[in-house]
Order: structure tokens, then sequence, then C-alpha cells
């Protein structure tokens, strides 16, 4: 079966040449795979944290297109796993992160953080209310923009249970030209992008994004190198 997962090497998305590998990569072996992952206490999780619309509010609501994103962590026998810890972020609806490094010249939004995390229920299912996130250059090349994405962080219960990855949005025109999305091959593509649903979407309050992830296994979710 064809690899779903992009080279570490993929010259068109620059930084890639740079901090690819230069030596063969050592392969951990079988028995240590089940090795357990740090634990992370529930009380670490506060009341909004899955709610970007409600954890960094200031004097407000942030501004843009209120969504929700959901989904379910599963193994690679598609069984469900409860108890892991899913992170996000995001740029604002503007395109622009909450970061010191960040210089696009878009605004900032004083009640959006973009950052958000939860534990998993007991049937491996998450959800976030979040705003739609705006499309930002890049500087990989000329006219480089990033497509709209959440970025997704997973920490299970193993070794193998540590996933980053990007969530993208069904029929973005900026998918054809860019190369982080184009590192991974095309037929695996369908994989990163999240299916909306009418039927999760909120009445009279937010449109839903459904967006399933796969720890291990040859269906692993697109892993970010
Ligand atoms: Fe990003």
């Amino acid at each position: 079966m064809e690899s779903n997962q992009p080279p570490h090497l993929y010259a068109p998305y620059k930084s890639t040449i740079f901090r690819s590998p230069t030596k063969p990569l050592i392969i951990v072996a079988e028995n240590l795979k089940d090795l357990r992952l740090p634990a992370y206490g529930e009380s670490a999780i506060g009341k909004f944290d899955n709610d970007l619309t409600k954890n960094a509010r200031v004097n407000g609501e942030p501004i843009g297109e209120r969504i929700k994103v959901f989904g379910k962590v599963m193994d690679e026998n598609e069984r469900p796993l409860p108890h892991v810890l899913v992170e996000i972020w995001q740029a604002n609806s503007a395109g622009r992160y909450i970061h010191k490094a960040e210089i696009h010249d878009a605004p900032l939004d004083p009640n959006f953080l973009g950052a958000g995390r939860m534990l998993t229920d007991s049937a491996g299912n998450y959800s976030f209310y979040t705003i739609k996130p705006g499309a930002y250059p890049w500087g990989n090349h000329h006219n480089a923009w990033r497509p709209n994405h959440i970025h997704f962080s997973v920490i299970g219960h193993q070794f193998e249970h540590r996933l980053v990855t990007q969530m993208y949005f069904p029929g973005d025109p900026l998918f054809e030209f860019d190369p982080i999305f184009n590192s991974v091959p095309k037929h695996a593509q369908h994989l990163m992008i999240a299916k909306f649903s009418m039927d999760y979407t909120d009445p009279e309050f937010a449109l839903a994004y459904e967006f399933n992830i796969v720890l291990n296994g040859k269906l692993r979710t697109i892993f970010e190198n």
C-alpha cells in the first residue's frame, strides 16, 4: 500500500530543505511502541478551553464566522480513544496569529487567542467552538498564501499515539498553490480536509465541520514532519 505520509524533504516547501533529516531514521523497536506517554491530568483543562469564542473574551465576542469543529480520535483499528489530549491553534478571521514572530499586516482580535484544548470523551469524541481562520501570506515564494487551516496536536497514552497535523476546509481555492498541502501525496490529501456537516450544524449558531483523526497504522492521519 502506497504511503499517505508526505516525504521529509519536499523542495517547493522550502523549510523542509533545512530541517529534513540528513541521516537514515532510527526505527523504533516494536516492543517500545506500547510505551506509555506522560499522563495529563483532567484538572488541567479549564471549562472554556474548548470554546475559542469564549476562552479569551476581554470585552466582547471575537469577530468572524463562528464554527464548530468536531470528530473522533481512533487507533489503527478504528477503535475510539478516550481521554487523549487534543490541542488546536490557529490564526484569527483576518489571518493573524498572536505570536511575537508574526509579521503579517492584519489586525489582532482582542477577544481571540486562537488556542484551545480538551480531552476526548469516553467514546473518543472531541468538539471545539471557534472562529473560521483566515488565509495568510507566508513568504515561501512569491505570492505564497496558506489555505485556511487549524493546527492540531494530539497526545494519547502510548508512544505511537502522538500526532501533529493541520485540518483544512473543503473547496479552498488555495489548495493547488500551497506546497505544504501538496507535499502530501495526492491520493491522501482528502484525509486533511474536514467534511461540512449539516447534521451537526447548530441552528442559528454555527456551521459544523467533522475531522476524524487516526493516530497510528496505515490509515494514520497525515503527520506534519
Ligand atoms: Fe498556520
